[in-house]
């Protein structure tokens, strides 16, 4: 008896592979070129099975927008999305829903009706900024004025970082005064211009700054030095993320504290992309896991960092 010849699978976009479109925001700093690296590199590795569609938006909404409705009518299997800011994306998250391409949040969350993503790949920003008011109030023996360096206006990362850090300060260390609060855009060029005019503003009052990621702070640490102070050591550090260059300014005495943001997050979104392919369900937020790193150890740790 002849056997029945299985039909080949028919996919939404004509191919075989596991079709992805991923929608990054930029370049803005080291954490998301670590992030866009992991993506690529992982889809690179498995480019048997794997067909990533990328697309940079150079830090614009409506790049980032332009870039879902292309991969909409591409067809691809599933979009990921890093979103810039946390508004505005209803209307095309809905398109995304009506041509049935689930929608997974990487990095960033989106105000938006649960119903209009599958899923959440990220760190809780406001834990991390939680975090960071504790170990700012450690290094300030619980006193002393401070400036912080905010992310992008808008983005989850910084309007999250900011009220876990503000709350935590406003709760349990009222001796602690938030000086100035200015966004610094997640970039080293920023972090630095803006710490400048803190220092123009209040000197040597402030004794710590608090920055939403490491490359701002690490413009920071320049322009303190430049003002003929000593970052680490006249004004303590405390900023997110990780990266290898605030591990060497940690080692080189300059910087305090850094409360780690994972960004190697490839193999876990293509991993869910695969499970919402074949149609199984995944955890609404799958969390990332992450450490605090002090300059105690910073040395030590250097050599083990990934990014
Ligand atoms: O969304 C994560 C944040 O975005 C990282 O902390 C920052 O470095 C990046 O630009």
């Amino acid at each position: 008896v002849e056997e029945e010849a299985e039909a080949p699978k028919e996919e939404k976009s004509g191919n075989d592979k596991l079709v992805v479109g991923f929608a990054q925001i930029g370049q803005e700093s080291g954490w998301r070129d670590a992030e866009t690296a992991s993506i690529q590199f992982y889809a690179g590795q498995n480019v048997d099975t794997i067909d990533l569609k990328f697309a940079d938006a150079q830090q614009k909404q409506e790049n980032q927008i332009k870039a879902i409705k292309s991969f909409i009518e591409m067809g691809v299997d599933v979009i990921g999305l890093a979103p810039v800011v946390e508004t505005g994306w209803d209307a095309v998250f809905t398109e995304a829903k009506d041509a049935g391409i689930p929608i997974v949040l990487v990095d960033r969350m989106a105000k938006v009706d649960e119903s209009l993503y599958s899923t959440f790949i990220g760190s809780d920003f406001i834990e991390e900024g939680k975090n960071a008011a504790i170990e700012m109030a450690t290094l300030l023996g619980d006193e002393g004025k401070i400036v912080e360096l905010e992310g992008t206006v808008g983005a989850s990362a910084a309007n999250d970082r900011k009220k876990g850090f503000d709350d935590e300060i406003a709760a349990n260390h009222p001796n602690i005064e938030i000086l100035e609060s200015q966004t610094g855009d997640f970039t080293r060029a920023k972090g630095k211009e803006v710490m400048e005019s803190f220092l123009k503003t209040y000197g040597s009052d402030i004794k710590g700054v608090y920055a939403h990621n490491d490359d701002m702070m690490l413009g920071a640490i320049e322009a303190i030095k430049e003002a003929g102070l000593k970052p680490g050591v006249d004004i303590k550090t405390v900023s997110v993320d990780g990266v290898k260059g605030i591990f060497e300014a940690m080692a080189a005495g300059e910087a305090n504290v850094t409360v780690e943001c994972n960004p190697l997050l490839g193999e876990q979104f293509f991993d869910t992309c695969r499970k919402l392919k074949a149609g199984e369900t995944v955890d609404k937020w799958i969390k990332s896991e992450e450490g605090i790193y002090r300059q105690e150890t910073a040395a030590d740790d250097l050599p083990n960092r990934k990014y």
